[in-house]
């Protein structure tokens, strides 16, 4: 595996393969893998030639109260991870060579980045949309692999992609979860002991409400109460726990078949996220 620093060095490797006839597949990080990070490299090195993995701390999605500064880096780790997972090259630019001076242009995605997440992180999905867009435009890759995990940003990208007719073709794979249920996320490691323990309450508030859902209840308030039931025997106040639809992210009073179940609550130091999928049978 390469490591790659220069938009023009990204270019040269992903030239080559594409005159052999090869594909390319592009898994955006901000790295401190986990197993989360390993499955989207592995279902992308499954599909393509040659397979990119960017690892570059976006400065323009992090809100001026948060985490940028402490958020965990160590490239040397992330770069074995990546090239036991199959990566071909690690793209891992200064922040100079994503934002040089002068740059001026950003991408907002209206309507779906007014809830949940970007409700409570004002301009972080036009970070998002922003540097993945321009991924997109370095890498030029035949697909891209995102995690379930963050569901509002796997449909802000879909929709950049739709509405900018962008050729990628956007996969989502499933949420990899510790054996405790806990989603895998970099932000885990600001957890200790007791919030570690306290924040399974979130998996385990969805699985309630999965569980409601398999024995017949299908609406929202049903379903909200379980859910919140457990998030409160455990001293969490959620930043929001909806109910909404997995396509445009509207408020919706059933899983009428389908729902997203989204979940977002601070413990201990960490804000966690969470979602599920239901599916009325
Ligand atoms: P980051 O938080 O590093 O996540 C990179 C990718 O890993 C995202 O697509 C995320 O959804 C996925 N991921 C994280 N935890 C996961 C889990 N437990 N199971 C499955 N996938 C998981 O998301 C970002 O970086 C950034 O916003 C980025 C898209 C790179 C733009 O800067």
């Amino acid at each position: 595996m390469q490591t790659l620093r220069t938009v023009a060095e990204v270019r040269a490797v992903v030239h080559a393969t594409r005159e052999r006839g090869g594909t390319v597949g592009l898994v955006p990080t901000m790295g401190a893998f986990h197993e989360g990070h390993l499955s989207l490299m592995r279902a992308a090195r499954d599909a393509h030639d040659l397979v990119v993995v960017s690892l570059f701390v976006n400065p323009t999605q992090f809100g001026p109260s948060e985490d940028l500064a402490a958020y965990p880096r160590d490239e040397h780790r992330d770069a074995r991870l990546a090239a036991q997972a199959g990566a071909d090259v690690l793209f891992t630019p200064p922040v100079g060579e994503v934002y040089p001076d002068g740059y001026a242009t950003s991408i907002h995605v209206a309507g779906i980045t007014d809830v949940l997440c970007g409700a409570t992180r004002p301009g972080h999905f036009d970070g998002v949309a922003t540097v993945v867009t321009k991924l997109f435009g370095i890498v030029r890759p035949d697909a891209a692999y995102f995690g379930q995990k963050d569901a509002q940003q796997v449909l802000v990208v879909r929709r950049v992609v739709r509405d900018l007719n962008l050729d990628v073709n956007v996969v989502a794979c499933p949420i990899v979860r510790e054996a405790d249920g806990l989603a895998m996320s970099s932000r885990n490691a600001y957890l200790d002991a007791a919030s570690r323990e306290r924040a399974t309450a979130l998996s385990r508030a969805l699985d309630a409400a999965e569980s409601a859902v398999s024995s017949g209840q299908t609406g929202a308030h049903e379903l909200l109460k379980a859910a919140r039931a457990v998030l409160e025997s455990a001293g969490i106040e959620p930043e929001y726990l909806e109910l909404r639809s997995a396509d445009d992210l509207a408020l919706v009073d059933a899983v009428a078949p389908t729902a997203l179940l989204a979940v977002a609550a601070r413990v201990g130091a960490a804000r966690l996220i969470d979602n599920r999928l239901l599916e009325a049978s």
